[in-house]
């Protein structure tokens, strides 16, 4: 069977990552190889993001790439999945009608059906049904491709309907998948030299709860007793659903990374209220109080809305005063936009572009002091590292390579590749001492057990 060549556009969250990969494994029986040149391609698949107006501008922008490609190649397959699919269903159809296939959240299992149908009837096809099973096993051989870290998802879907929120409508109700079945995964990946795992979720603190599949905190404990592995990692965590096994946790399994993404959204009761997010600022502060108890170097991060309908400057004061207080590792921060279905979408009081610019603006100015401040607490600090591979500025005459901390820091660093293959043999981690502190990442410098370093500009050992 002839090679045909498979592009994918993949914009959106790390479970986009993780489909897309998917999307890539499942089609291999169809003769699709992934290429980098669109030109090349003879199935263009773009999985989509909603979860904010700029990312669904995006997909359109991209689309609107295509359609002279499509004029020039005859027989050229384009398909769009992901959130915006599942939203805008046949609909898509009519923004872009040289669009071939739209598939939904949970078509990945039916995609090679679908691309068939396309290849031999040459009919346009949409399916965007939900189901109620999360059933991943038709679509792995669970091979790594290389990297030292993956992404593996346990649950789909949301059931908290925060009011500005389109997931829910996107990715379906809740669905956690079958924990003998993630075990199996993550064995095989490690198997195939994953050292780290990315668990990954809408809301992966309430794990289990609808299907009672073992909790959260079971299946963490079962995932660091995997012989081999050497990092987990979770996201995304809802602040309401962090639970004192949670919480312990991070005192008692030594393979848990020591850094928590838990999302604020807002420091005002009232705007946290219309939210419907469940929680009050004074009890998200008492959940970071237990996890600082636990584990008092955890690094923690958050995501922030800024100009939610009827959020007042005294509303916006209140998160200003919760970043301060927290005083965060790191923070995302988004100026709310409308989504299709969300409830907020109908709420009155909008706040106007200019001030949710302004706003932004402050928030993130705040927040960029606290990450300049936490970073240059790392000077001088022996950290362990995962190494991922080489630095993104890789320097011609010295290899730099990089990799992350414990708390999620990038790390980056010289050191012979034939020193570093060696030690890394070893499947442990590489100890570094931080030297210097940037916006978004530190540089160091590597000790190995034997007390040698690797210094920048120094192919080899200096003592
Ligand atoms: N407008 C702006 N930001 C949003 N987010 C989700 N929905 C919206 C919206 N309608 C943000 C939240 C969420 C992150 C993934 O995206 O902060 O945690
Ligand atoms: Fe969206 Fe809220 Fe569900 Fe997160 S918890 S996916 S913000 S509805």
């Amino acid at each position: 069977m002839k090679t045909k060549y498979l592009y994918i556009n993949t914009i959106g969250c790390q479970m986009n990552v993780y489909d897309s990969e998917s999307i890539a494994r499942i089609l291999l029986p169809l003769n699709y190889k992934e290429t980098l040149s669109l030109e090349k391609a003879d199935l263009i698949i773009v999985n989509t993001c909603a979860i904010r107006e700029k990312a669904e501008q995006k997909v359109f922008s991209f689309l609107g790439r295509l359609s002279k490609l499509k004029r020039k190649k005859k027989g050229l397959i384009i398909a769009v999945g992901g959130c915006v699919a599942q939203q805008e269903g046949k609909k898509i159809f009519t923004r872009t009608p040289f669009v071939d296939l739209v598939f939904g959240t949970q078509s990945i299992n039916r995609l090679p059906f679908l691309i068939k149908t396309v290849e031999t009837k040459k009919e346009r096809i949409v399916d965007i049904k939900l189901s109620e099973y999360m059933d991943e096993k038709k679509r792995y051989n669970y091979k790594n491709n290389g990297k030292a870290t993956a992404f593996v998802t346990i649950m789909r879907g949301c059931d908290n309907y925060c009011t500005y929120c389109v997931v829910p409508y996107v990715r379906g109700q809740e669905i956690s998948r079958n924990s003998e079945e993630i075990l199996y995964e993550i064995k095989s990946l490690v198997d195939s030299g994953v050292k780290e795992i990315t668990l990954l979720g809408q809301n992966v603190n309430s794990y289990g709860e609808r299907h009672g599949v073992s909790s959260f905190s079971e299946l963490l404990l079962r995932v660091n007793n995997i012989k081999g592995l050497l990092r987990i990692r979770f996201t995304t965590s809802h602040p309401k659903d962090i639970s004192d096994d949670l919480v312990a946790c991070f005192k008692n399994l030594s393979r848990l990374c020591k850094h928590i993404h838990l999302p604020a959204q807002s420091g005002s009761n009232q705007i946290l209220k219309k939210m419907n997010r469940k929680y009050s600022k004074e009890e998200y502060i008492e959940k970071i109080d237990k996890l600082r108890g636990a584990c008092p170097d955890i690094a923690i991060t958050s995501d922030f809305i800024v100009g939610f309908p009827g959020e007042t400057r005294a509303d916006y004061a209140e998160t200003l005063d919760l970043i301060k207080r927290v005083e965060y590792d790191n923070i995302f921060a988004f100026k709310y936009s409308d989504r299709p279905n969300a409830a907020a979408a109908a709420f009155l009081n909008k706040v106007s572009e200019e001030e949710k610019k302004e706003r932004l603006k402050n928030l993130l100015n705040l927040q960029q002091h606290y990450t300049a401040l936490k970073n240059q607490n790392y000077i001088g600090r022996t950290e362990a590292i995962l190494v991922e591979g080489p630095s993104k500025k890789q320097n011609k005459s010295i290899s730099e390579w990089t990799g992350r901390t414990s708390t999620n820091r990038i790390v980056n660093f010289a050191c012979d590749e034939k020193i570093l293959a060696n030690e890394l043999s070893a499947n442990k981690l590489i100890n570094v001492i931080i030297e210097k502190s940037f916006s978004n990442s530190l540089w160091g410098r590597v000790v190995f057990n034997n007390q040698k370093a690797c210094h920048k500009g120094k192919k080899n050992y200096a003592a």
